[in-house]
Order: C-alpha cells, then sequence, then structure tokens
C-alpha cells in the first residue's frame, strides 16, 4: 500500500493506493493542492480512481469535482451528502474497492449528517469525526453533538485501539495518532457520558471559519470558489507591469487604449492620465461604441487588479485579443506615486 498524507494549512488530505494494481484513492482533496495531487500520483506511478470526501466541508474548498472532471473518475460521498455532483453515494457497512485494498465506511454523523471515517486493516481515516487532541465541531449545519458521541463512543472507539488515527484535520503537525492514545489522552474524550459531553460541546463557543458561506456554497453545489473564477481568468489573458504601463503613459503611446473599470465615482477621484471610463458592470453592454476595433491593444485596470483581470478575460473572450490586464491596480498606482488625473476627462 501507498499512503502519502498531503498537508494544507491544517487540512489533511491522503492517497492511498495499491502497489499491485497501481489504483488510488484521494480523500479530502483541497482545491489549491491539485497538481501536488496529480504529481505525487504519478510519482508513486498510481492512477486516481476514486475522490472522496468524508463530509460536507464548511472549512475548505474541496477539489473533488473539479478532479473528477479531469480525471474522469467518480466523486464518492455519504448517502447523506447534500451535493448534487456525487457520482456514487455509499452508506455505512459498505466497501470502495481500490484495486486490492478495501476501504471500510462507517457512517459517523455528529460533526455533520453525512460523516464517514474509512477504515483499512491497520488505520483509519476520521475525517472530522475525531481528531488528534480534538473532535470536530458540532455548531456548523448538520452539526450534532448527541449523534457525534453515540458516532465515537459506539463505533469508532469500539474498533481495534491499535488502529492508526488519520485525521481530515491536523493543526498542530502532529501527524497522526491511534485509537488507544486518543482514547487515553484526549480531553474531548473525556467526558464520556452523553449528557456532559453535548453539554462540552454547546460551550466550546468557537469563531466561524474563515470561508464558511463561501465553502458551503461551492461544496454543496459544486459552483466556482471566488479564487478559482479569477485564476481561470488569469490563465485567458497577459498582464502588464506598473513600471512598464507608467512609462507609455508617460510617452503618451496612443496605440494603448488604458481602460478603467472602476465606478465613475472612482474614476473622478483619480485616474491614469489619458484612461477610458468604462465600468465592469456596463462592459458587455457598451463594448461595441466604447471599442470599435477589435484588434485594438486595450489594458484594463481596477482598484487591485482583480475585477480587472475578470474583464480582461471577458474582452479576449469577446474578440478583444490583445487585451491586457494591468498587473497590479490604481491603490498600488497611487502609492507608488505615478501619474494620476482626476475629474471625469481621460
Ligand atoms: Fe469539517
Amino acid at each position: 500500500m501507498i499512503f502519502e498524507q498531503i498537508a494544507s494549512g491544517g487540512c489533511q488530505s491522503y492517497l492511498v493506493g495499491c502497489d499491485e494494481t497501481c489504483a488510488a484513492a484521494l480523500i479530502d482533496p483541497e482545491i489549491s493542492q491539485i497538481d501536488r495531487y496529480l504529481a505525487l500520483a504519478a510519482k508513486h506511478g498510481m492512477r486516481i480512481r476514486f475522490l472522496v470526501d468524508t463530509h460536507t466541508h464548511a472549512d475548505h474548498f474541496s477539489a473533488t469535482q473539479e478532479l473528477a472532471r479531469r480525471l474522469e473518475v467518480p466523486v464518492i460521498m455519504h448517502r447523506q451528502s447534500p451535493a448534487p455532483f456525487v457520482d456514487m453515494r455509499v452508506d455505512d457497512g459498505e466497501m470502495m474497492l481500490v484495486g486490492d485494498l478495501r476501504l471500510r465506511v462507517l457512517h459517523t454523523p455528529g460533526h455533520t449528517r453525512d460523516s464517514m471515517c474509512l477504515v483499512l486493516p491497520d488505520r483509519v481515516l476520521t475525517g472530522d469525526t475525531l481528531l488528534i487532541g480534538g473532535t470536530g465541531r458540532t455548531d456548523l449545519p448538520t452539526g450534532d453533538a448527541a449523534a457525534l458521541h453515540d458516532s465515537l463512543f459506539n463505533r469508532l472507539l469500539k474498533l481495534d485501539s491499535k488502529l492508526l488515527v488519520y485525521p481530515a484535520h491536523d493543526y498542530k503537525k502532529q501527524g497522526h495518532s491511534t485509537l488507544e492514545r486518543e482514547l487515553a489522552g484526549n480531553p474531548r474524550l473525556q467526558k464520556r457520558e452523553r449528557a456532559a459531553f453535548v453539554e462540552m460541546m454547546g460551550s466550546l463557543n468557537l469563531s466561524m471559519p474563515t470561508h464558511l458561506t463561501e465553502a458551503l456554497r461551492t461544496n454543496m453545489s459544486g459552483g466556482k470558489t471566488i479564487a478559482q473564477l479569477l485564476s481561470e481568468a488569469a490563465a485567458k489573458v497577459s498582464f502588464m507591469s506598473m513600471e512598464e504601463l507608467k512609462g507609455r503613459v508617460e510617452a503618451h503611446e496612443s496605440s494603448l487604449l488604458v481602460l478603467d473599470v472602476r465606478e465613475r465615482d472612482a474614476y473622478a477621484e483619480a485616474h491614469i492620465p489619458g484612461a477610458k471610463l468604462l465600468p465592469r458592470g456596463q462592459l458587455e453592454l457598451r463594448v461595441n461604441q466604447e471599442l470599435p476595433d477589435p484588434t485594438r491593444r486595450v489594458l484594463v485596470y481596477c482598484d487591485f487588479g482583480k475585477v480587472s483581470t475578470l474583464a480582461a478575460a471577458t474582452l479576449r473572450e469577446m474578440g478583444y485579443t490583445r487585451a491586457v490586464a494591468l498587473d497590479g491596480g490604481m491603490v498600488a498606482w497611487s502609492e507608488a506615486g505615478y501619474p494620476m488625473k482626476e475629474g471625469t476627462e481621460p
């Protein structure tokens, strides 16, 4: 068996592969690490056959759907998962065959309704049901402290105590543990009576995860994150540095049309001399009047360089093949002390 633990911040993903057949499963992949997973699988000579999320993640962006599209392999989640892009729903007591390996599903609701652990002969991937020195929280959507108590004490912790524990989160870089060690030392497991456990979970007062809304939106619907949209747009356009643009502005280069895609107020306050105003919100509707020549070289800028990247990508899609985005934005431009102009005239 090949077994790789891949950390991304505190999130842990796992590549579990069968040496005999070169088939592998990727568990709890995170969107920013896609290239790393593919490179690791290639390094081991493995083909990823299954993509598994142990539950609906509320704190990071799952890569299962994107990888499923690229690799043409199924996404697997528990039957209770709300995500419409899941190809194979599994339930307690079932197994996934990864080559000669068997990953047994243990349904362990509590952190979320669709939480599951994956049991291998010598280890268990515990998702967010059991962490090293902690447990998953139960105060987010579909969380249930009483159910977590049941999942822990009547299911997971009844397995062979020598099993290694590999959680979906490990904030302190401890790597792994064992069920035995957690039962003895994990502070959350010391309240073994159900009511006391529920009360403890209810009084934790944890802060909300940073990207809660966006993570739930994308993980539950299969929609795209803002970072994904930006990175897709950035892959479709080229950029020009602020210094390069400054030189061209100062030389009054007429062949380059500078386009400010912010709102009128921001433009009037300060803009790059010679820039034409065309707010992002009106781009598609006014482009025919404002930019009649699709072969013209157009540089787009905004405040921070994000909206302009999206706008430049839209322009390229519309046939403005020489649209480029400013690497930077008006905020950095002004901080650099580069030339600016007030008013509504270019
Ligand atoms: Fe989680």
